[in-house]
């Protein structure tokens, strides 16, 4: 394909400056410092890497704290989260076959709306994957107290929790579970895949045996009234759990370790939307079959505490409480992981410190980026309360996600002619609807929560001027050199895909 764009202004703002998907596919797999990434993934792992990002706290611990929220109805709150959820995600399956990267959604914006959003987008990432690793850690505690409890112990309050909450000083499983991840990382994607793979397969174990004991229990009579808080209760619920489906992109962000991008990462992607939306839709129906849906106003594992209290045998708890802490490690894994090649994307663009890019000659996983992300993560995940930190997860994620079907739109209007291995069904009316619901379900969430991401965005904005913008690699063109960039033909082939080479 020869087609040169028509589209790109020369001496565009810097702020609006774009970088062609020809260029961004040409960079991909190398590191800061030349060095190369490894293509060891398959279609199998890549689900498993989206799964293992997404099926944890959500249905573990916030399930049960969103049922006082909607009452009995909030398997639908599931669904209504879960189409947002599966517009945003078909968008994302386009994007990732078309620019099979490791940015994610920061490569996409960077490629459509320019670097002044790419770097708001990266932003919000960090809010999606740095912060979401140290709040779900956080979840962990409470589950091996679970887990011991039945041999009569208890771990102190003060080990197990932040400061600030109820007495706590530090939360080393939280801690633990951080550096655990990393120390795993830092060996290599295909270790820590394999390892992320068993850990899938258990959780999975854990929710459908969690299934079969609750609806044992089940009394379609905990339905009704099937909207006691109303469908305001049903909809705040929905944008709450929002953050159970959070992490089906992560597959997005292994693009320049898979052995097939452009056919794998649309299928991982939808395949894994699939396994998680109706494992969440049986296990919501399954705890509120079995339980009044008031049972459980103030129930922080509820899960268990359904299994517990139904086989009244000790070992199902620990068994199943051990399944907890496992699902939590995954998504720990996975999400740390997509952590550090997002930021790897960033840095070979200038916009964060070349460290994050410097890749192993022996195992080509980013190992001092992982360091160093993995201490500031597990520190932060010790000593910060981060209970409130998952909406703020979910107004990030949210946002992200409206620029992915903003991308969209954008490249199938300006850029028709790029063959895709994967189109959004219904365009334009999937993408429309995808981002309409990703900014409904911001506008549901709080106004604290507003706040925490008004104040981050802050942050970020200082951040791109201090550091970002100074640094920036298409910032620093010239006009001349940034026309010649823009230039180049459409699109050049992704370097896996033998059919596609001129
Ligand atoms: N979706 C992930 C979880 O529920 C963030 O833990």
């Amino acid at each position: 394909m020869t087609t040169v764009t028509k589209t790109d202004r020369p001496g565009t703002h810097p702020l609006l400056r774009r970088k062609p998907i020809a260029q961004i596919s040409e960079e991909a797999g190398g590191g800061s410092d030349g060095g190369k990434l490894v293509r060891s993934l398959g279609l199998w792992h890549l689900t498993m890497i989206s799964v293992g990002a997404t099926l944890g706290t959500g249905i573990f611990v916030i399930l049960g704290t969103a049922i006082p929220d909607a009452g009995p109805a909030v398997w639908i709150s599931f669904i209504i989260a879960g189409i947002a959820a599966l517009l945003s995600a078909v968008s994302y399956a386009e994007l990732a076959s078309l620019v099979p990267v490791s940015g994610s959604s920061y490569s996409y914006t960077y490629a459509t709306l320019g670097e002044g959003m790419a770097w708001v987008c990266g932003w919000c990432l960090v809010l999606e994957y740095g912060v979401s690793v140290a709040a779900v850690s956080s979840g962990a505690g409470e589950y091996i107290n679970e887990a011991i409890s039945t041999f009569g112990l208890e771990l102190p309050h003060a080990i197990t929790a932040a400061p600030g909450a109820d007495g706590g000083i530090v939360d080393l499983p939280a801690m633990l579970l951080v550096v655990l991840a990393m120390l795993l990382l830092v060996r290599g994607v295909k270790e820590s895949a394999l390892v992320n793979t068993v850990m899938v397969v258990i959780k999975i174990v854990i929710l459908i045996f969690f299934c079969v004991v609750a609806f044992s229990a089940f009394s379609a009579g905990n339905f009704q009234p099937l909207f006691p808080m109303g469908a305001a209760g049903m909809s705040a619920a929905a944008s709450r759990v929002f953050f159970s489906y959070i992490g089906f992109d992560a597959a997005s962000t292994a693009g320049e370790e898979a052995k097939n991008p452009q056919r794998d990462l649309p299928r991982a992607i939808l395949l894994s939307m699939v396994i998680v939306t109706s494992l969440y839709v049986l296990v919501a129906i399954a705890a509120v079959g079995a339980r009044e849906w008031t049972w459980f106003q103030g129930s922080e594992a509820a899960l268990v505490e359904i299994v517990r209290e139904s086989i009244q045998q000790p070992w199902v708890a620990v068994v199943f409480s051990i399944g907890a802490i496992i699902a939590i490690a995954s998504v720990v894994l996975t999400v740390l992981y997509g952590q550090t090649r997002i930021l790897l994307t960033m840095s070979r663009d200038g916009l964060v410190p070349k460290v994050f890019g410097k890749l192993s000659a022996k195992t080509g996983a980013p190992v001092q980026g992982t360091l160093i992300l993995g201490i500031a993560i597990a520190v932060t995940a010790a000593v910060i309360p981060l209970g409130e930190l998952a909406d703020a997860t979910s107004i990030g994620t949210l946002f992200a996600f409206a620029l992915v079907n903003i991308a969209v739109i954008y490249l199938r209007r300006k850029q028709p002619e790029i063959k895709r291995q994967y189109r959004v069904p219904f365009f334009p009316v999937t993408p429309l609807l995808g981002a309409a619901m990703c900014v409904y379900l911001m506008l549901n969430l709080g106004a604290s929560t507003w706040i925490v991401f008004g104040l981050w965005m802050l942050v970020g904005v200082g951040l791109y001027y201090a550091y970002g913008r100074r640094h920036s690699r298409v910032a620093a063109l010239s006009d001349e050199e940034y026309r010649a960039l823009t230039a180049v033909p459409l699109q050049t082939p992704a370097r896996s895909t033998a059919d596609q080479r001129l």
